[in-house]
């Protein structure tokens, strides 16, 4: 079992380089289910969920060539089964993202209930509904969705009951070799559902209103091979930016496209911090204690939820009250237990949390309960006097490439140990 051991209280300097997007990852490489032909991915990041998708690929027979540590060459003509082992679906949310694929290649596809971080219910109810709408019959058998389209999907208009960036997704990569035309209103429009539509469209997909919320997608016969480049991660980037404020340091991240941070600069411009931005960099530099603001979380262009526990550390390190509001998940909040064993001071009812600004917070040993709130608590323990040690980091591994080289790179004092494994309460990511 890995822990990180940080000696905190040092502001961050420096640069650092952000990888491929995990989120459009995850979403392309099942896509690829659909590519007549070899599919060659670049900037895809070296995290566990990436991993775990690729073995998922070769293990149904795809050829996944590994030209570096961040471009695979993809052959998936070899996938004859339209079902994905279970264990390895049950590891990973993404795993419903073979649904729409092999449902779009075979007019079948079972695939275990997705599990995924512990946010509350989180149902899959619109991507059903979706392919439903495309014709196929979509049944829950001993825990497994089976869905089935065997005279081939037609395409229809698709009404989200919420905007679901999953169920975006899923439709969209269902729908593109769907006979005529399909239309997704009330889309999810965050930039990894562009890069998905790019991806399809270079391979030869017709998708056009990605990034809109209405998303029309003309099907075609079949997809060739061809190359792509994922966008890098705004989240990552963002953590590495709520870092450096909760330091108090000045920080620069590159190879990233700096709209797809408005949203997150802008909040930490509020608090107080400095931001500067270059054609492919963002810096943020926090010479002054932050103060607080109020966040409210949405789906895009709003303030995104996978963001919301790394600014609730700068808040708890801010002057004065600021007030978190979760607008996407019923739970999002647990992980606020332990910021408060290391000295913040954060109430929290249902989806709401106040955040009573302290002036420091100090290093204890606390446990990631899922990937973003193992982040947050990377930076709590950053900012913190002493040590912190972070458990069950295997939910950070998931999602963020190197994290711990990049963030010495950034003169963090950060190590990663292996310890014997003992008892976890945590559940699978
Ligand atoms: N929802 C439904 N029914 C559905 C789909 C969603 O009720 O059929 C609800 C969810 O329960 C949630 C809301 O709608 O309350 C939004 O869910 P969404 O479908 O947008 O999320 P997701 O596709 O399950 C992806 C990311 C999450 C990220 C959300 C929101 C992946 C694999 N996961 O999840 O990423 O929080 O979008 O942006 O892409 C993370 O990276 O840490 C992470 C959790």
């Amino acid at each position: 079992m890995t822990q990180y051991v940080i000696h905190g209280g040092k502001p961050l300097s420096g640069h650092v380089a952000i990888s491929g997007a995990k989120n459009a990852a995850v979403a392309i490489l099942p896509a690829a289910v659909l590519v007549e032909g070899v599919c060659r991915l670049e900037n895809i990041p070296n995290i566990s969920d990436v991993i775990l998708i690729l073995d998922i690929l070769e293990r149904m027979g795809a050829r996944v060539r590994r030209v570096n540590r961040s471009t695979v060459e993809l052959d998936c003509s070899g996938i004859r089964s339209a079902a994905v082992p279970e264990e390895m679906a049950r590891k990973i949310r993404a795993s419903y993202y073979f649904l729409g694929s092999l449902l779009g290649r075979f007019g079948k596809a079972e695939v275990a209930m997705p599990g995924g971080c512990d946010f509350g219910f989180r149902p899959i109810d619109q991507h059903i509904k979706g392919f439903e709408s495309l014709g196929a019959t979509v049944d829950i058998v001993g825990g497994n969705v089976i869905a089935d389209c065997q005279s081939g999907l037609v395409g229809s208009h698709i009404c989200l009951d919420m905007v679901s960036v999953g169920a975006t997704m899923n439709i969209m990569i269902a729908a593109v070799l769907a006979e005529g035309l399909t239309v997704i209103e009330n889309a999810a429009k965050e930039p990894h559902i562009v890069d998905l539509a790019n991806f399809l469209n270079s391979m030869g997909a017709a998708i056009s209103g990605a990034g809109t919320d209405v998303i029309k997608i003309r099907g075609v016969r079949r997809l060739k091979g061809g190359s792509y480049s994922i966008i890098p991660d705004q989240i990552e980037a963002g953590t590495y930016l709520a870092a450096a404020a909760a330091t108090g340091g000045c920080v620069t991240v590159d190879n990233v496209i700096p709209r797809h941070l408005a949203c997150i600069t802008g909040k930490l411009r509020e608090m107080g911090a400095e931001i500067s931005e270059g054609d492919d960099s963002v810096t943020v530099c926090a010479a002054k204690r932050l103060h607080k603001t109020n966040v409210k979380t949405m789906p895009y262009p709003g303030f995104p939820t996978d963001m919301q526990p790394q600014i609730t550390v700068c808040l708890a390190l801010a002057a004065g009250t600021g007030v978190v509001t979760e607008g996407v998940y019923d739970n999002r909040f647990r992980y606020t237990a332990e910021l408060c064993r290391m000295g913040a001071d954060v109430q929290v009812d249902g989806k709401v949390a106040v955040v009573n600004g302290v002036e420091k917070l100090q290093g204890c040993t606390v446990k990631a309960c899922d990937l973003r709130a193992g982040a947050a608590l990377v930076i709590a323990g950053l900012a913190a006097s002493g040590t912190t040690v972070v458990e069950d980091v295997r939910y950070i591994q998931r999602g963020y490439e190197d994290i711990i080289p990049k963030f010495r790179g950034i003169g963090a004092d950060i190590t990663a140990i292996e310890v014997p494994d003992g008892p976890t309460a945590a559940a699978a990511g």
